[in-house]
């Protein structure tokens, strides 16, 4: 069967595993300045639905490294935005484009067009889940601290896509996930309850973070929740990650945002800015990490 990556689900661990070793191997070569022109005249195919600099730029250096070539597709310039059915359009791009990525809105807009692709399908990002933005953020810790097996990490804000991810991470990685959300903005309930003891949830900031190894955060009003962004601000208002909140964490604790940040709102400039922020080196990952995935990816559809 066509391996996809709709969610972190979508590889087993030993596989993740594997891909986080292949993306510190890709990120020396890169380093060290050894070409790696591995898939070349390989195409992608780059569907967004929204905005993106890190997700649309790490993809097309990744295929541009690889000696590949990537196709940026917006709505605006394609017969998506004129009402061509997603299903016609992974028929016809599949037959041209050796693998696929999509940033949409609905997760089921992404699966109707996996079903209907004859080449591997990515997601890079729907309302539900930000699976690619997890593997950079699982590398990074990695690299700064060692193995996150058995570590406690902290998610402070909205019950959104990144939360999913965390909380598939933590199924994944056997981290242990400690959530704090306002009243109203949980995570999806069926996702948490598949975690089992594994993740826990909370409407503290404080009680979350305690001892954590990391705390991670994002944007209170995610893409598509501009008209909410008044309200949100207001609900949000307690769950601003500040030095005070950061002192009650491990005192090694990384500070994590999958970007773009809002000093001043989810996150304060002192933490962001200062020496537990590892967010550079998380955007940077981006590219590695995708670029060990599309190789999982490629390799399985000649295999
Ligand atoms: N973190 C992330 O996915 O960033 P972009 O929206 O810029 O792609
Ligand atoms: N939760 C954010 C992530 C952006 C990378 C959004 O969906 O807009």
């Amino acid at each position: 069967m066509l391996q996809h990556f709709l969610t972190l689900l979508d590889l087993d661990k030993a596989q993740l595993q594997q891909l986080l070793q292949r993306a510190v191997e890709l990120k020396a070569m890169r380093a060290a300045g050894e070409d790696h022109p591995y898939f070349k005249s390989r195409t992608m195919g780059m569907i967004f639905d929204k905005s993106s600099t890190r997700t649309r730029v790490s993809f097309e250096a990744a295929m541009a490294q690889f000696g590949g070539h990537a196709i940026f597709l917006s709505p605006r310039d394609t017969q998506l935005g004129r009402g061509e059915p997603i299903e016609d359009t992974a028929r016809v791009l599949s037959r041209m484009v050796d693998i696929i990525m999509i940033r949409t809105y609905a997760h089921s807009t992404l699966e109707s067009f996996a079903a209907n692709s004859k080449v591997p399908v990515i997601n890079a990002l729907t309302d539900l889940y930000h699976p690619c933005q997890l593997l950079a953020d699982m590398q990074t810790f990695i690299e700064h601290r060692g193995p996150i097996k058995g570590r406690t990490i902290a998610w402070i804000g909205d019950g959104n896509n990144m939360c999913h991810s965390y909380i598939n991470a933590a199924r994944q990685f056997d981290f242990q996930l400690r959530i704090a959300t306002p009243k109203g903005y949980e995570p999806d309930a069926e996702i948490m309850q598949a975690a089992g003891d594994l993740v826990s949830l909370c409407h503290d900031p404080k009680a979350a973070v305690e001892g954590a190894a990391m705390v991670s955060t994002d944007v209170w009003a995610s893409m598509g929740q501009e008209e909410e962004q008044t309200k949100r601000r207001q609900a949000f208002a307690d769950f601003q990650v500040t030095q005070d909140l950061m002192r009650l964490a491990d005192k090694e604790a990384l500070f994590m945002h999958c970007l773009p940040a809002h000093r001043g709102e989810e996150v304060a400039a002192e933490i962001i800015d200062g020496p537990q922020s590892v967010v550079w080196d998380q955007a940077e990952n981006r590219l590695h990490s995708q670029k060990a995935l599309i190789e999982l990816l490629l390799k399985q559809k000649s295999a």
